[in-house]
């Protein structure tokens, strides 16, 4: 067998979130946030109340049929609760009716946890996520990877994704 980097530690289940979910979901986000705020303050500067906007948006989102909210959780085992490793938020969007497709799915955002990293959780994130799309009838997952974001980057091309746009900001 051959040497793998990832290690072969807990197993992980990505799975639905529950409302219970919600804050440490949005903790995982916030990190993705927070990071890319410090990337450039215009671009992506974040309100003070932050976190209760994000949990009440995502609480008002949850039992929606075109949101996914998925939780990569590990398994309970003895004197060890389950702990949630990494997130994935997604939606089924409607796309401009120019095109021969009408929808595709949009992942707003994802993380790990730094402790839980290279351990293949995120690429089963969007492995679930990806069903999901499939599921929904659409051709296509898109995201948005900052500049600046490299590890995410190679994440995602190592996965199949391709660059398509390149978003371009002017500051006024
Ligand atoms: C990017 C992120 C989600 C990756 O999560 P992860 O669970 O560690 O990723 P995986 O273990 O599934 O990695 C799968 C593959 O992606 C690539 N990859 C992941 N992280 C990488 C890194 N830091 N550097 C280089 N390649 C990386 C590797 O090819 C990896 O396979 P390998 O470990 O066998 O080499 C995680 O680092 C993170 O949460 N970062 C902060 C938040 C963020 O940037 N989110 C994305 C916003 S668009």
């Amino acid at each position: 067998m051959g040497k793998s980097s990832h290690k072969p530690k807990e197993q992980f289940l990505c799975e639905p979130a529950q409302p219970a979910d919600i804050p440490e979901l949005v903790d995982l986000c916030l990190l993705v946030e927070r990071q890319h705020e410090k990337y450039w303050s215009l671009r992506w500067e974040l309100r003070p109340d932050i976190r209760e906007r994000y949990i009440n948006w995502m609480t008002s989102n949850l039992a929606k049929p075109d949101w996914l909210y998925l939780v990569a959780r590990s398994r309970p085992a003895k004197n060890k609760p389950a702990v949630i490793a990494g997130a994935l938020v997604a939606a089924l969007t409607q796309e401009i009716p120019i095109y021969a497709f009408t929808h595709y799915v949009f992942i707003h955002d994802m993380a790990v946890k730094p402790e839980f990293r290279r351990r293949g959780i995120a690429r089963k994130l969007l492995l679930e996520a990806r069903n999901w799309a499939a599921g929904k009838g659409v051709n296509q997952l898109r995201l948005m990877a900052a500049e600046a974001n490299t590890p995410a980057q190679k994440l995602f091309e190592k996965f199949g994704f391709r660059t398509t746009y390149r978003e371009m900001v002017l500051p006024i």
